[in-house]
């Protein structure tokens, strides 16, 4: 499976311009996530008649669901600057000490994948992040002490796909902490629809439903999806996106009404055919499929088991009934997972 294929919802190259235009730059601009949009309103408008900073905020989910969009919008309703950085990026204590050194007051900082921020630069943050304050060792051997800087009150931003590889002291320092879901058939409508208007594409209503319904919930793909629609539009239909031509473009990217891809009915196929519908263990399924087990865990997971197509079990992946009937395999009902005698017993830690 390549990296570059359509419904990775992971950023491309050829992503990155349309986004800038594509972001929501304000709460009101930003659709769905009705949750989350009114605690933050709530919690923008609070510190804003208190004069105060934002509280350090945690947005986590699968990746393309408006996270980093988010961190602007929080910046731009805030009115102060963000600076941006991601845990990768950050090496070495120094390296985030001299960003941290860098800020201005209420300031956010955006840190993306933040899971991956490393040990030593996670014991920078904690005082940053509790006290706005640095902690650095001058001087050394027995004339060694500690001083602690003063830095401006900020907010953290944090982004992550992977909650459960945050250190719980960092996730503690997160204030407020939000779950983007995949968004409603009505929102990707409402997407579609306002993307298309920027590109300055004539998309009917029905076009942009079809194509939001088949983008998993992800507003990066459906960005995606709607470019290349729009291409297949200007070269057999005039330009204009209606649901014939949104039908016949998706077709063309062998995108299934469920938008599903090739891809993703790979990996079903490869439980069903040959693990005998599972389960089977994540690392052995991404062996077969020649794909890494993150891309596994982070691309086509969330969006099949939110389908009801693959389960997670202790003993490996499983492809569902649902599944089965998807690809128009016949399903068999398999053995409950107690008569098998040989089946590694459950529950046991030794
Ligand atoms: N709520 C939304 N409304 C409109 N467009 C959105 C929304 N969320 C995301 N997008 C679009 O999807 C793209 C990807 O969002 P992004 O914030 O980069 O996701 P993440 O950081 O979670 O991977 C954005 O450039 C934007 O065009
Ligand atoms: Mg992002």
């Amino acid at each position: 499976m390549s990296d570059e294929r359509l419904l990775n919802p992971n950023p491309h190259e050829d992503d990155q311009r349309s986004e800038k235009s594509l972001r929501p730059r304000s709460l009101p601009e930003f659709i769905g996530q009705e949750k989350v949009v009114e605690q933050l309103r709530i919690a923008i408008t609070a510190a804003k008649s208190r004069r105060e900073p934002l509280d350090h905020t945690l947005f986590y989910g699968p990746p393309g669901l408006g996270k980093t969009s988010l961190a602007g919008v929080i910046a731009n309703e805030m009115g102060v600057h963000m600076k941006v950085t991601s845990g990768p990026a950050i090496d070495r204590a120094g390296d985030l000490a001299a960003i941290l050194t860098n800020l201005e007051a209420d300031d956010v900082l955006f840190i993306d994948e933040v899971h991956r921020l490393n040990r030593a630069v996670e014991e920078v943050l904690y005082p940053a992040m509790e006290d706005f304050a640095l902690d650095l060792i001058v001087g050394k051997g027995p004339s060694a002490r500690n001083v602690r800087l003063k830095l401006p009150r900020f907010t953290t931003v944090g982004a992550t796909t992977r909650l459960a590889l945050l250190t719980s002291p960092l996730r503690d320092r997160f204030v407020s902490v939000h779950r983007l879901e995949f968004y409603t058939d009505e929102a990707m409508h409402e997407i579609v629809t306002r993307s298309a208007r920027i590109l300055g594409v004539p998309c009917t209503s029905e076009g942009a439903t079809e194509i939001g319904r088949r983008a998993r919930g992800t507003p990066r793909i459906a960005n995606r999806l709607l470019r290349r629609v729009r291409d297949y539009a200007q070269v057999i239909a005039e330009g204009s996106i209606t649901l014939e031509v949104a039908r016949a473009a998706l077709a063309t990217l062998e995108i299934d009404e469920l938008g599903l891809d090739e891809n993703d009915r790979r990996l079903l196929r490869t439980i069903i055919e040959l693990f005998e519908g599972g389960p089977v263990g994540l690392s052995t399924l991404a062996a077969a499929l020649a794909e890494e087990v993150d891309a596994i865990e982070d691309v086509y997971e969330p969006f099949l088991l939110q389908l009801g197509f693959l389960q997670r079990t202790p003993r490996g992946r499983v492809a569902t009934r649902r599944a089965y009937e998807h690809l128009g395999v016949p399903y068999t009902e398999k053995p409950g997972p107690n008569s098998d005698p040989n089946a590694p017993q459950q529950g046991r830690l030794w």
